[in-house]
């Protein structure tokens, strides 16, 4: 995976999604997540993610976190940090790695846990060769 330089903003995204992860929904799985962007604008919006008793229909703090984006008119992410509290860092689920390129492409996503561990992988290396609105043309 490739290895990148943390920037400053980026520990104010791991922040970001440390914090609202406190509001994480997980009453089944007892497993918070944390997520936190930024848009090509320069605004932050944070995610956490919201289980169902239905257990199909939760949704991941980063997927929320890009919905939220989206609802305020925001098309273009930058970075997304992901925090969740495990020693070998949690990285974006399948689902989450499309739709992390649907509207990021290959962005930086920044890992981090509650103790202060951290690592920034490039998308191309968690979703090679994705599928994108290109193959619709
Ligand atoms: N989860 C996330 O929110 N993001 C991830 O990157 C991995 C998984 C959530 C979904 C579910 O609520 C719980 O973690 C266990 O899978």
């Amino acid at each position: 995976m490739a290895q990148e330089v943390m920037k400053h903003a980026d520990q104010e995204l791991i922040d970001m999604a440390t914090a609202v992860r406190e509001n994480a929904y997980a009453p089944f799985s007892n497993f918070r997540v944390g997520a936190a962007l930024e848009t090509d604008d320069g605004d932050m919006i944070d995610g956490c993610n919201v289980e169902s008793a239905s257990y199909g229909l939760t949704v991941c703090a980063e997927r929320v976190a890009i919905w939220k984006a989206i609802s305020q008119g925001k098309r273009k992410i930058k970075h997304i940090a992901v925090v969740a509290d495990t020693e070998e860092l949690t990285p974006p689920c399948g689902v989450c790695r499309q739709i992390i390129w649907e509207f990021g492409g290959d962005i930086p996503v920044i890992l981090a846990n509650l103790k202060g561990k951290t690592e920034v992988v490039q998308m191309r290396d968690l979703l090679p060769r994705a599928f994108d609105t290109k193959f619709l043309k």
